[in-house]
């Protein structure tokens, strides 16, 4: 048992969460989840990046205050994490009070070490993604992330010496192979810190929503250091009692477009401060909706709610993960979602556990009431439970789940190949118990990735859902006792 400190990026409040943002999120509770279920003690951070320019032009298109206009955004991503059993610890805010004193400490400590420096800004904003770029950064004079209009910026600004650490960096992932995953993304770090690395403007002159910059209150803290500052400043950094606890995080899960700021900046940024580094930064990759990229021009923006409320949660979650291996880019389609409910949930799982319960329902006079317990491990046995436990541990979602699929198949063909129905006595209360046991133990593992769908499976095979120490080989006197479907076909 440990500790595992597990975050999502703080998302931008200036729109209702979509598809993608729903990925990060669900990928970070499998993985609190999981933690969860191995008992160490878990803190699972998400919450709302506020205080950008962009936020601060759509509540003046809304012709509202930028305070009245985040609070009601906020509420939206909390309501869809409610849908989604996002099983948070902590929703940070980056108006939150304390968050903005942290941010005032933390530039506080990196001016003091001499790594900041007053001089002027000159070149391209893209404002969607808050990002400065260089003219050569630039894809036919627009933002290289999203394709969208870059504004020409030249002001008086404050600067961090980000190339002083440069070499740090490179030193610091060739000691740690692992830091970022999948391993091509360090790579494209290294490949981007081998060329010329300039220094981080820091601060905006007229973002005035933005959290003022102390040594010089007529400039305001660049929104990306204010919000990279939430990972130390929700455990209560510099002296909380959780700071001291859970940093450094175990996983920073991000999407692909963000990870110069959390494998360099944010790096470079704990270094000049004097902070251990965070263990691991997990990068995932994007989803499409029918194959094109989501926007709001398009009108193709999937909402996580209305699925969910549509299909159910769990199917959902099962699909953002089951549609691609973390790190690839995956597509989005109602049609997809449908044929892995159908194909997966419904023939595979829901008929396993359905077929399963109501056998053991009308064979239950057959074996007396009692299911035998000298095999149960029968089928177990053929399931590599420490396999899963590794993949699951290396943040190998889809993988896992793929292996879990294939133990279901193998129960339903145990089914398939006994004909429980042809067996009388001991042979069948042997083979139900056996079922059973499987499907226990696929519970469990499952529990991560669906929770509610995993206790309902428990409840129908008439048991408590086990944690880690459970999946094993257990001595258990069945009584299942429902029959409902879990999941129904949709047409
Ligand atoms: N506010 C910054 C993060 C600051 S963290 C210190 C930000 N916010 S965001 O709302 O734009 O994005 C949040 C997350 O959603 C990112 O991990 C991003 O990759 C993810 N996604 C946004 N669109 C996505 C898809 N279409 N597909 C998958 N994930 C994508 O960046």
């Amino acid at each position: 048992m440990g500790k595992f400190y597990v975050t999502t990026p703080i998302f931008y409040v200036n729109d209702k969460p979509h598809i993608g943002h729903a990925y990060t999120v669900v990928i970070a509770d499998i993985l609190a989840r999981w933690h969860r279920l191995k008992g160490d003690d878990v803190f699972f951070l998400t919450g709302t990046d506020e205080h950008g320019e962009k936020i601060q032009k759509a509540a003046e298109a809304r012709g509202v205050k930028p305070k009245q206009f985040v609070d009601e955004v906020v509420e939206k991503y909390k309501e869809a994490w409610k849908v989604l059993d996002i099983s948070y610890n902590k929703f940070i805010r980056t108006t939150d009070k304390e968050h903005e004193e942290a941010v005032g400490k933390f530039i506080d400590k990196i001016y003091k070490k001499g790594d900041i420096y007053k001089g002027e800004y000159e070149g391209w904003y893209c404002v969607p993604d808050e990002t400065f770029l260089t003219d050569s950064q630039l894809v036919d004079g627009k933002c290289p992330m999203c394709g969208r209009e870059v504004k020409k910026v030249k002001e008086e600004a404050y600067f961090f010496k980000l190339s002083k650490y440069k070499d740090k960096i490179l030193n610091f992932y060739k000691e740690n192979p692992d830091f970022i995953i999948p391993n091509f993304r360090m790579s494209e770090m290294a490949n981007r810190l081998e060329g010329e690395v300039k220094d981080l403007d820091i601060t905006r002159k007229s973002v005035s929503w933005a959290i003022p910059f102390g040594p010089d209150k007529s400039h305001f803290v660049y929104v990306w250091v204010d919000a990279l500052t939430n990972y130390i400043s929700a455990l209560g950094w510099p002296d909380g009692k959780n700071f001291n606890f859970f940093w450094p995080a175990d996983v920073h899960v991000i999407g692909k477009e963000i990870n110069w700021f959390h494998s360099v900046i944010w790096p470079a940024l704990l270094m000049s401060a004097g902070l251990e580094l965070p263990n691991r930064v997990m990068v995932h990759g994007w989803f499409t909706v029918d194959g094109k990229k989501m926007s709001k021009s398009l009108g193709n923006v999937v909402d996580p709610v209305e699925i969910s409320k549509k299909y159910s949660t769990d199917a959902l979650r099962y699909f953002l993960i089951r549609s691609a291996k973390l790190g690839e880019d995956s597509d989005f389609s109602e049609k997809a979602l449908i044929s892995k409910i159908n194909g997966e949930l419904v023939s595979n799982i829901g008929n396993l556990i359905s077929r399963t319960v109501s056998m053991c329902k009308k064979f239950y006079r057959e074996i007396d009431g009692e299911l035998y317990k000298e095999t149960g491990d029968e089928l177990v046995k053929q399931f590599d439970i420490e396999k899963i436990k590794t993949l699951m541990d290396n943040f190998m979602l889809y993988e896992a789940l793929e292996e879990l699929l294939k133990f279901v198949k193998s129960l339903n063909k145990y089914i398939a190949d006994r004909e429980p129905w042809k067996l009388r006595g001991k042979q069948l209360g042997d083979t139900l118990y056996n079922l059973l046991e499987g499907i226990r133990v696929f519970s469990i593992l499952i529990y991560p990735f669906m929770p509610s769908t995993s206790l309902e499976i428990s409840k129908q095979i008439g048991v408590k859902l086990g944690s880690i120490e459970d999946l094993k080989f257990e001595k258990i006197v069945y009584k299942p006792k429902y029959g409902r479907y879990i999941f129904s076909r949709v047409k």
